[in-house]
């Protein structure tokens, strides 16, 4: 069986990159990561992203390039990213996260990464110094 997707999304407005700080569960509570989430049956990664983002952060949103490579995360589960735009509106923690933060690239590694959003989240930074 494929695994299932997990998309996340590193975005980027104004030379800087969104973090946000989970709240759960326990185990994850405290780290940052990528928002984003379950790709749903019937939905391309794209669409699934700009769905999770908008239900979580109040944004509408636009995938600009998939990040190559794909992550592990739990057994059966696998991370893909995408970098993307906004569209409208502010960023708020509305599901899943009590903090967020606009990194500048030399900020990138100022926050606890979960551990397999960091080869993507290191990708996003060397993107946004416009390396
Ligand atoms: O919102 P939904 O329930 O669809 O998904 P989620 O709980 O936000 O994420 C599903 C799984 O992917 C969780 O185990 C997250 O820890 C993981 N994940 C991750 O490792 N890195 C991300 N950037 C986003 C989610």
């Amino acid at each position: 069986m494929n695994a299932s997707v997990v998309v996340a999304g590193a975005v980027f407005d104004q030379g800087r990159l969104l973090a946000a700080r989970r709240s759960s569960p326990p185990e994850l509570a405290g780290r940052w990561e990528l928002p984003g989430g379950k790709v749903e049956p019937g939905e391309s990664g794209e669409q699934a992203l700009v769905r999770e983002l908008r239900e979580e952060l109040g944004v509408e949103s636009r995938p600009l390039e998939r990040i190559p490579g794909e992550w592990p995360l739990k057994p059966g589960y696998v991370l893909q990213v995408w970098t993307v735009a906004l569209v409208s509106g502010d960023p708020r923690t509305l599901q899943d996260h009590d903090a967020l933060r606009w990194l500048a690239p030399d900020e990138v590694d100022d926050v606890d990464w979960l551990d397999q959003d960091r080869p993507a989240v290191a990708e996003a930074a060397r993107r946004l110094r416009g390396a």
